[in-house]
């Protein structure tokens, strides 16, 4: 039998048709054109939409391999693994169509990263194929967009400046949402009521979303007990009004396992949450009562049946529709750090982004993510390439992945003065 040939892409972009696939091929088109540095292909399940993408994509996309595959089938999927060094995958809701692809990656020693936030999903996928990733080496990660890059990689940022001014890192971090434009896409929706859905019915897993550390490996979690801003309050730090973000939910259960996988290297008893900062005085104690309300009364409508019916037909995007390119170009996002060592030095860092965080951003991420796997981490920089398993953004790509968003991105990562801002 003649040896298997070696993949000819570097990476497939599946899902390409997406509403984010589209933005993604778009940014993968202007950073590494259809045959440069970067070998990459779209993919999806229709033959006729990929095509009607390539055109939209204009003449430098004329020659863009094309990749038929569909999550439904194997064989598919398995050919499509055989092809590439890494697949990216924006075909979700992950926890109804991603595990058949996971799976192929796991066990054919391809390399993955996607935009899942579904913590229950990536537990799943851990616990059922980390074995075959260590075996075959492929390296998967997910959560490669706003969910959950700026929080892991701001930590990780926050982190390596504190040990270089203090020699320790800080053992209490939190992360403040500052500002942030953009909207929500069809796909994003389906994702958060498919994950409302399945916990409505599921008091086990209801259990499961509330640990923080539901993601770390059996064994590495702390036992330190977990701040977190469940409605509006004062913070001191920023001398501020906060309220509930609700991206927290996914990003703090990734940074904690960024902390288990490297060894407590923010301390065993590190502390992290994330909250939105709503402003000063009546006016922004206003605003965060107003916001913890709005999001809480936005939870229970989405756990209710027949209420949950009734924002998916009349008030959310549906499966491809999302902000428009304008929306995209005028958003934003602003995050701020605080860290703090045990003896008591402090630390503030901000990580901004020039797009809207879920679309415009996250595109970029995402294919920044997939190079830095593919031309970056793949090589192991002349040192032994990281193995195969379940990674997060900040173990495996650290400093790489924020040279190439903050050069190619519209990223920034910076220290900022001592201030109250
Ligand atoms: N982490 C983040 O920050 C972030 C940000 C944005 C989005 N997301 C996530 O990204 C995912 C995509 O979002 P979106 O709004 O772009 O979704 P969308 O527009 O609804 O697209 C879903 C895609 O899945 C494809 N698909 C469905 N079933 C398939 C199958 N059996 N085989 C192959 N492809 C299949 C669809 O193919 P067709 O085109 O052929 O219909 C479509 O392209 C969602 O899970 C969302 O939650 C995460």
């Amino acid at each position: 039998m003649s040896a298997p040939s070696a993949p000819s892409l570097d990476v497939v972009a599946f899902g390409a048709t997406s509403f984010v696939g589209k933005i993604l091929c778009r940014y993968l088109l202007e950073e590494f054109g259809a045959h440069g540095e970067l070998k990459w292909a779209a993919a999806g399940r229709s033959k006729a939409k990929l095509e009607e993408l390539r055109d939209s994509l204009g003449a430098e996309a004329k020659t863009l391999p094309l990749v038929v595959a569909d999550a439904a089938d194997d064989a598919s999927l398995r050919k499509l693994c055989a092809s590439t060094r890494v697949v990216l995958s924006t075909v979700g809701p992950y926890a109804l169509h991603g595990e058949p692809l996971v799976k192929a990656c796991a066990e054919s020693g391809t390399d993955y990263c996607d935009l899942t936030g579904e913590v229950q999903w990536i537990r799943r996928m851990v616990q059922r194929y980390e074995a075959a990733a260590r075996r075959s080496g492929a390296r998967i990660v997910h959560c490669c967009g706003f969910d959950s890059i700026p929080s892991d990689l701001g930590v990780h940022f926050l982190q390596r400046q504190a040990l270089r001014r203090f020699g320790a890192p800080c053992t209490r971090v939190k992360m403040r949402v500052k500002a942030m434009r953009g909207g929500m896409s069809g796909g994003t929706v389906a994702s958060m009521m498919n994950l409302v859905k399945e916990a409505a019915a599921d008091p086990a897993l209801r259990k499961e979303l509330a640990d923080p550390y539901s993601l770390c490996p059996a064994g590495a979690a702390p036992k330190v007990r977990q701040p977190e801003v469940r409605s509006m309050e004062f913070d001191a730090d920023f001398g501020a009004w906060v309220a509930p973000f609700v991206m927290s939910a996914i990003n703090t259960r990734i940074v904690h396992r960024t902390n288990a996988l490297s060894h407590q290297a923010y301390g065993a008893d590190f502390r992290y949450d994330e909250a939105m900062l709503m402003g000063r005085g009546l006016k922004g104690q206003l605003a965060a009562a107003g916001m913890a309300a709005g999001l809480a009364g936005f939870m229970l409508a989405s756990a209710v049946g027949p209420l949950r019916a009734g924002l998916e037909r009349f008030v959310l995007p549906k499966p491809g529709e999302g902000p428009s390119p304008d929306a995209q170009r005028e958003g934003s996002f602003d995050l701020r750090f605080v860290g703090t060592t045990a003896d008591g030095h402090q630390i503030r860092t901000k990580v901004t982004g020039d797009r809207d965080p879920g679309y415009g951003s996250t595109g970029k991420m995402l294919g920044q993510a997939a190079a830095c796997l593919a031309l970056d981490v793949g090589t192991g920089d002349g040192k032994a390439a990281p193995p195969g398993g379940f990674w997060t953004p900040a173990t495996i790509f650290g400093d790489r992945l924020i040279e190439r968003l903050t050069d190619h991105s519209g990223l920034t990562f910076e220290v900022i003065p001592d201030s109250r801002s």
